[in-house]
């Protein structure tokens, strides 16, 4: 599914940036070798990368 259409960006794309270390919406973009344009997606992009658990494994998610 695509989150981004102005990048033609997918969910999946977004997931492994935030597996890889992406922490928020611009630094995802940068991981994809994109650049935000119309904003739009913002919303939907944060969930993916919410959705994605932190890298560290001792991390402690927030309750
Ligand atoms: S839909 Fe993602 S920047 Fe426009």
């Amino acid at each position: 599914m695509y989150v981004c259409l102005c990048n033609a960006l997918k969910c999946r794309q977004f997931k492994d940036a935030a597996k890889s270390g992406a922490r928020d919406v611009p630094s995802a973009f940068k991981a994809c070798g994109a650049k935000p344009r119309c904003g739009r997606c913002f919303e939907e992009a944060a969930r993916m990368i919410a959705g994605v658990p932190q890298r560290d494994p001792c991390a402690v998610p927030a309750e």
